[in-house]
């Protein structure tokens, strides 16, 4: 919703990759449908273009709408593995909450194969509770819990 509020799409290629281990979580983010008042905390500037109001049985439901949910591919990635199913950089990865339950090596095993999949000047977002653990190696610390990829991007200029 924010890339397409930001962006003019016709002039973007934008895909999302969505990932959990868990089943049940990509079948909830497959379908993209959630009570309506789980919604108080959307600014109305996305709530009202990009939701589709729904009734069922009574219960007022919403459902993201198929323009977002078409930038979305959902996969079931284990990211404690090594090989996972990527053949492409992203330009930003939130990688939020998840390491809080591994140990040390763990954690410092699946950063870095996370940065390996960030491309030149890309973003790494994480929650506010984790942290790099000392992994700063092209790096760059941009603000709280959010990291640049040092390489520079051969066609594009850093932003500021
Ligand atoms: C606390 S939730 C955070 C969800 C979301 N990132 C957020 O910030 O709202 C942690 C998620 O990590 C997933 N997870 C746990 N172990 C994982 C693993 N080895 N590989 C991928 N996802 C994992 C869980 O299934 C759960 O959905």
């Amino acid at each position: 919703m924010t890339v397409l509020a930001a962006l003019a799409p016709a002039r973007w290629d934008v895909k999302i990759l969505a990932s959990d281990i868990d089943t049940e979580m990509l079948a909830v983010a497959l379908a993209g449908l959630y009570p309506e008042e789980s919604l108080r905390s959307v600014p109305p500037r996305l709530r009202d273009p990009y939701f589709v109001r729904l009734s069922n049985h009574g219960r007022h439901l919403v459902q993201i709408a198929p323009e977002v949910r078409e930038l979305v591919k959902v996969r079931r990635i284990n990211l404690m593995e090594e090989g996972w199913p990527i053949r492409t950089q992203f330009d930003a990865i939130f990688c939020r909450n998840v390491t809080i339950y591994f140990d040390k090596p763990a954690q410092h095993a699946m950063l870095q194969r996370l940065v390996h999949f960030l491309s030149p000047g890309g973003l790494l977002f994480l929650g506010h509770s984790e942290s790099l653990l000392g992994l700063h190696a092209g790096l760059e610390h941009v603000a709280n819990s959010v990291y640049r990829n040092r390489a520079r991007h051969p066609h594009r200029p850093l932003a500021p």
